[in-house]
C-alpha cells in the first residue's frame, strides 16, 4: 500500500483563473468553498493529506516586474485561517499548512500550531520552508535573505525551539479535577528556556497539550542541507524528481541520512509529485496527453516564470535557442531545482526545456491503467506514495478522487479507511 496526498501548488490562491474548468473565479476568489469541496473529495478518496503551499511574495523576478504574476493570478491568501474551515467539514484528512521558519518567531508558530491541532482534533501538519526569495525577506524587514545553507541551519534550530515549547506541557499535565479545583498540575508545566545561536524563547506555552502534541512535520527541500533538516525533524518529505532512477536515488539518500540521525527509513513517508493524465480509455488519455503537451508550448512563459521564481534568475533574459544556462552554484533559491534544471537541460536549449512538461513518471491512461503504472513506479523507486500536483479545479478533483482513487483501491494500493484518530497515527500505519 502507498500514501496519497495533494499538493496545492499555489496554496490558498487562484488556479487557472481563465481556464475552461476553473469555475466561477469572479465569485470564488479568496472564498474557501472550492478548498472545502476538495478536502471532502480527498477524504472520500482515502488520501492521507492535502498540503497547502505558501509564500509571502507577489513574484517579480520574471521580466523584473510582477506583470506576469498578475496576468496568471499568482496570488496567495494566508493558509492558516483556512485550516479549521477545512477541518470542520472533514473527519480524517490530514491538513498540512506551510510556515516559513525564517519569518515566524518560534513562540508564535508553536502556539499557532498547537491551537490548530486542537481545532483540527489532531489532524494538522506543518510544512517547514525557509522561503527563498529576497523579496520575501524584505517583506519581513530584512535587507536581503539569509544565505541558503544558513537558512537551513537556522530552520533546524527553529524547529528545536518550537519542539521545546511544545514540550513545556507534559502530555498529561491537564488534571481537570473540578472537585479539587485543579485545572493543570504545575509540576508538569515547565519553562522552555531555549537559548540557541539564532533563537531564544522562554515559555511555557499558554495553551494546553493537543491531540498530536507535535503536529506532523513536512519538508520539501532537496539540497543536502534540506535533506538534513528532513532527516532530523520530518515525518513526511515531498520531492519533485524526474524519472524513476532519480526518485530511487532520492529515496536512498534520504534513508541513509535518517539512519545517520538514529531514525528508521520508515519514520518518514516520502511522496513524489505526479500529474496523472486520465480519461475514459487509454487511447483518449494519450490523445489528451498530446493536447497537454501542445498547450504547454503555448503557455511556456508559465514555465519560465516558475523557473525564475524558484531560481531567483530572470529567465526572460536568456535566449530561448541558446544552450540551457547552467546556474549551478550561483542561486540562493531552490538549489535542488537548479540542479534538476541542469540535469534535464544538458544538451538542450532553453526552449526545449521550457516547452516540455516534466512528469516524475509518465502516468497516462484510464484510471485502471494509471493505477497499475503508479504501482510499478512505487515498487521500482521505493517511494511511500504520490502527491498529485494538478491545479485545484473540481474537474481535476473528480478525476482523481472518483476515478483514480477507486481504481487504486480495487488493486489494494491505497487505504480503505482511517483506523486512527490522529493524522500522524494514520500516516505511520504503513
Ligand atoms: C512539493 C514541494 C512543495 C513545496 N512547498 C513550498 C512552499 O509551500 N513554500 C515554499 O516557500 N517553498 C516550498 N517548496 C520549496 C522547498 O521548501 C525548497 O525550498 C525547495 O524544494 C528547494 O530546496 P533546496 O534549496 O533545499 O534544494 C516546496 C517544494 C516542493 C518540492
Amino acid at each position: 500500500m502507498f500514501h496519497m496526498g495533494w499538493f496545492l501548488t499555489y496554496g490558498f490562491g487562484v488556479y487557472g483563473w481563465d481556464g475552461q474548468w476553473s469555475g466561477n473565479v469572479a465569485k470564488d476568489v479568496a472564498r474557501p468553498d472550492l478548498f472545502v469541496d476538495m478536502a471532502k473529495g480527498l477524504e472520500r478518496a482515502g488520501f492521507d493529506y492535502m498540503m497547502i503551499e505558501d509564500s509571502s511574495v507577489l513574484p517579480d523576478v520574471y521580466g523584473s516586474s510582477f506583470d506576469y504574476a498578475l496576468k496568471i493570478a499568482t496570488v496567495r491568501h494566508d493558509p492558516m485561517p483556512l485550516v479549521p474551515l477545512l477541518a470542520a467539514q472533514t473527519k480524517h484528512l490530514g491538513i498540512i499548512s506551510t510556515a516559513a521558519t525564517t519569518f515566524y518567531p518560534p513562540f508564535l508558530a508553536a502556539r499557532l500550531f498547537r491551537t490548530l491541532d486542537h481545532l483540527t482534533e489532531g489532524r494538522v501538519g506543518i510544512n517547514l520552508v525557509t522561503a527563498s526569495p529576497h523579496a520575501a525577506a524584505q517583506n519581513y524587514g530584512y535587507g536581503q535573505h539569509f544565505e541558503h545553507d544558513k537558512r537551513y541551519e537556522m530552520a533546524g534550530e527553529w524547529m528545536r525551539a518550537v519542539k521545546a515549547l511544545w514540550d513545556t506541557w507534559e502530555p498529561d499535565a491537564l488534571t481537570l479535577d473540578e472537585r479539587a479545583g485543579i485545572f493543570a498540575d504545575p509540576a508538569k508545566v515547565h519553562y522552555a528556556n531555549f537559548e540557541g545561536e539564532y533563537y531564544r524563547t522562554r515559555g511555557p506555552l499558554n495553551t494546553v497539550p493537543s491531540p498530536q502534541q507535535y503536529p506532523v512535520v513536512c519538508q520539501a527541500g532537496g539540497s543536502p542541507a534540506g535533506k538534513e533538516l528532513a532527516a532530523e525533524h520530518a515525518d513526511t518529505v515531498l520531492a519533485n524528481q524526474t524519472g524513476v532512477e532519480a526518485m530511487k536515488d532520492y529515496r536512498d539518500d534520504l534513508s541513509a541520512r535518517l539512519v545517520a540521525h538514529g531514525r528508521k527509513p520508515a519514520d518518514v513517508k516520502l511522496l513524489f509529485l505526479c500529474r496523472p493524465i486520465l480519461d475514459d480509455t487509454d487511447a483518449a488519455a494519450e490523445e489528451k496527453e498530446r493536447r497537454v503537451k501542445a498547450e504547454a508550448q503555448t503557455r511556456f512563459e508559465d514555465q519560465l516564470a516558475s523557473m525564475s521564481y524558484h531560481s531567483g534568475f530572470d529567465f526572460s533574459k536568456f535566449d530561448l535557442d541558446e544552450p540551457f544556462p547552467d546556474l549551478r552554484g550561483r542561486s540562493n533559491g531552490h538549489q535542488s531545482s537548479v540542479e534538476e534544471y541542469a540535469r534535464i537541460g544538458k544538451g538542450k536549449t532553453l526552449r526545449e526545456v521550457a516547452f516540455a512538461p516534466r512528469p516524475s513518471v509518465r502516468l497516462v491512461g484510464s484510471p485502471d491503467t494509471v493505477a497499475a503504472q503508479m504501482d510499478e513506479a512505487i515498487q521500482e523507486s521505493g517511494a511511500d506514495g504520490f502527491l498529485v500536483a494538478h491545479p485545484v479545479t473540481r474537474k481535476n478533483i473528480t478525476e482523481i478522487c472518483d476515478g483514480l482513487a477507486p481504481a487504486l483501491r480495487r488493486r489494494g494500493l491505497i487505504r480503505t479507511g482511517y483506523p486512527y484518530r490522529t493524522f500522524r497515527e494514520n500516516l505511520m500505519e504503513f
